[in-house]
């Protein structure tokens, strides 16, 4: 064993990462050094430890990134209000570069010839991991055993039971990725288009609480920096928010999503606070954005979601955009107030000191400060065009019905 050398392998402790530590060993020849990188996903790491140990690891490494998570992959998506096709908050699409970068660091520590991931030829995540990897140590070997041998999850399944792998009950129901930006469910029941998720496929939402409640958040720059009034860390905001809007129901995705490589997929996610704070930094960056500042970082949030979401976090234009979005977030700086309830969530308020909204210009009481008589040009010159091409148009139909009626003349 191991006599073609060491492999580094981004280990979950899940069904397929656990079914390529013995594929690696038994296929491929190679020493199985495994790397979980913790990005917040809560998991028992010395349970995964162990378990990457009785499979066949020759040693276990667990890298604490949660804080780099939130600094480095987080916090600029919050800035670009990342959500890939209007509505998924890139949870896993955040982490994967990160999980990469880390087995790269160990891979050149260790002095592997390889490095592993456990993802299928049918998803995202190959592409986060292989380009990321590839972006960052070019003569590494990646190899993918599930991709590679073209498994399917049932196969997976009856070779760890061969194999004597643990599986836990869950993973026989739902693929699951968890961090502390959101939970991604995939596969089983869920799989059907039409089939609403069971209550108790959810970890974070509570569909009993009746209650209404309120959440301030407030920016600094973009950055979340305090919840209800405390200054917390960023990592323990995101938990507050995460337990604190996911009480109220709210924080559930259920969409169609465009994969990249070209699957519709039926993805189901819940993250309460994602959802959240993406909200609240949305609408204040309305009130202090001008609106062409506004229009245009639409587009560039556009833009940065999709090279998040597509596996380009490596490519130079993501860094390039984050220049943009930085010199945007200079003014966004204040405090939202959010209302959550049965799952709903609103903005009922907002401030900032360098809000552009002036109640002395938007008032309808006396006192407004608008000049009412500069409208009247201003809304002359604004529609010149729009009725000039109505009275063009009302010509050109007159036009035609006149020459039907010289042809039929003609005919008769
Ligand atoms: N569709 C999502 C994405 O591409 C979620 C992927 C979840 N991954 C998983 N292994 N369950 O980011």
């Amino acid at each position: 064993m191991g006599n073609n050398g060491k492999v580094i392998l981004a280990y979950s402790g899940g069904l397929d990462t656990s079914v390529c530590i013995r594929y690696l060993q038994t296929l491929h020849k190679l020493d199985v050094i495994t790397v979980t990188v913790d990005c917040g996903q809560h998991d028992d790491f010395k349970e995964i430890e162990r378990k990457a140990e009785a499979i066949g690891a020759i040693k276990h490494v667990y890298i604490d990134a949660r804080e780099e998570f939130a600094r480095d992959y987080i916090v600029p998506s919050i800035k670009a209000n990342g959500l890939y096709q209007g509505k998924y908050p890139l949870a896993t699409a955040l982490a994967r570069p990160l999980i990469a970068a880390k087995a790269v660091e160990v891979a050149t520590r260790e002095g592997a010839t390889a490095i592993a991931h456990g993802c299928t030829g049918k998803g995202n995540d190959q592409i986060r991991f292989d380009v990321t990897m590839h972006a960052l140590s070019p003569n590494l070997k990646i190899i993918a055993p599930i991709r590679d041998l073209n498994l399917s999850r049932d196969l997976e399944i009856s070779f760890a039971k061969e194999q004597k792998i643990p599986i836990s009950s869950e993973a026989k129901k739902y693929s699951i990725d968890i961090n502390l930006w959101g939970r991604a469910l995939e596969g089983g029941k869920i799989e059907e288009a039409d089939f609403e998720p069971p209550e108790e496929a959810f970890e974070f939402i509570n569909f009993q609480n009746n209650e209404a409640g309120y959440m301030e958040i407030e920016f600094d720059q973009g950055v979340p920096v305090a919840a209800d009034g405390e200054h917390i860390p960023l990592i323990d905001l995101i938990q507050y928010a995460n337990d604190k809007a996911g009480g109220h129901g709210v924080g559930i995705i259920d969409h169609i999503e465009d994969r990249v490589v070209g699957i519709k997929s039926r993805e189901v996610y819940e993250a309460p606070a994602a959802v959240a704070i993406i909200e609240a930094h949305k609408d204040l960056e309305k009130m202090v954005l001008t609106k062409h500042e506004l229009a245009f970082k639409q587009i560039v949030d556009n833009q940065w979601s999709w090279l998040a979401y597509s596996g380009l976090w490596e490519d130079p234009l993501r860094t390039d955009l984050d220049k943009f979005i930085d010199a945007t977030q200079n003014r966004v700086s204040g405090k939202v107030r959010l209302k959550m309830e049965k799952g709903s969530l609103r903005v009922v308020g907002r401030e900032s000191k360098y809000s552009l909204y002036k109640d002395n210009l938007a008032t309808y009481a006396t006192g407004s400060t608008f000049d009412q008589s500069l409208a009247k040009g201003f809304v002359e010159l604004w529609g010149l065009q729009s009725v000039i091409a109505n009275s063009v148009a009302a010509g050109l139909s007159r036009d035609k019905k006149n020459k039907k009626e010289v042809k039929n003349e003609i005919k008769s």
